[in-house]
């Protein structure tokens, strides 16, 4: 590969640094509060950092701590994302960074990005549009539940995983929305116990992301247990290809 996207507080993050130095790879995109040293090793071993941020402020922090490349992504982004607006939060940055802007964020075709183009961005990153293409290994049931979901149906909820989450409201999500916070402590904890099983993680390592989260990322303590739902339930509609039962993050596009 040439470009490896991570983020910080996984576990096994310090190995992921050292595999993209050791394997020589050229690009590496992040976000949620990068470390400093993390960053500074990459720069000196030449590796060019693209982080995506969701805020202008965000945006400032990246560059000063050595950005090469901003990606934006605007409120209509699937996946965590912020609540400015693609096309505001992207005139915003533009007017203070120096470096390139790529816009994303609700872009699905050519006109999506001659219009970014015009605003000045680099040029556009699309998820969701490229999750649905033939390529992509995501399960067939699970793109037709993407495609039959109206765009009134794709909204951010925090309660999901304790961040702002872009994603359809299926059934699953709907519950988990209107879950009081003992239900989504039983709902975390398992999910927890399932993305221990998945990336083979030890408790250690469970319990030094959950610290990491707490310390670098503003997070409550609710809101790093709840982090834990992410991985375990998108991967049963991603991967395991039941969309009914697991979440779908999805741009407004
Ligand atoms: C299913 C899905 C999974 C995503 N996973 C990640 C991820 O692991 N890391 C990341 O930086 N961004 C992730 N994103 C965000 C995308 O990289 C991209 O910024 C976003 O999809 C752009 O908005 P769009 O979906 O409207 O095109 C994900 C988006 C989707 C839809």
């Amino acid at each position: 590969p040439f470009g490896i996207n991570f983020h910080m507080f996984q576990p096994g993050a310090e190995q992921i640094v050292e595999a993209v130095i050791s394997k020589n790879i050229k690009a590496v995109s992040y976000s949620r509060s990068p470390t400093a040293d993390f960053i500074s090793k990459f720069k000196k071993n030449g590796v060019i950092c693209i982080p995506t941020v969701g805020a202008l402020k965000h945006a400032l922090k990246a560059v000063d701590l050595g950005a090469d490349a901003l990606v934006i992504q605007g409120s209509e982004g699937g996946g965590h994302t912020g609540s400015t607006p693609t096309t505001l939060l992207l005139s915003s940055v533009l007017q203070q960074v120096e470096v390139p802007v790529i816009a994303a964020g609700g872009f699905r075709d050519g006109a999506g990005l001659a219009a970014a183009l015009a605003w000045g961005a680099a040029g556009i990153a699309m998820g969701t549009r490229f999750m649905m293409t033939q390529e992509s290994p995501v399960p067939q049931v699970t793109k037709d539940a993407y495609l039959s979901a109206n765009i009134e149906e794709i909204k951010i909820t925090k309660k999901f995983d304790g961040l702002p989450h872009r994603l359809i409201f299926n059934k699953y999500i709907q519950k988990i929305d209107r879950s009081n916070p003992l239900s989504l402590l039983l709902i975390s904890l398992s999910s927890a116990w399932r993305y221990k099983q998945l990336t083979e993680s030890s408790f250690k390592d469970l319990l030094k992301a959950f610290f990491a989260m707490l310390r670098g990322d503003d997070l409550t303590i609710s809101q790093s247990i709840m982090s834990a739902n992410s991985p375990a339930i998108i991967q049963k509609a991603m991967v395991e290809g039941f969309p009914n039962e697991g979440a779908m993050p999805s741009g407004q596009v």
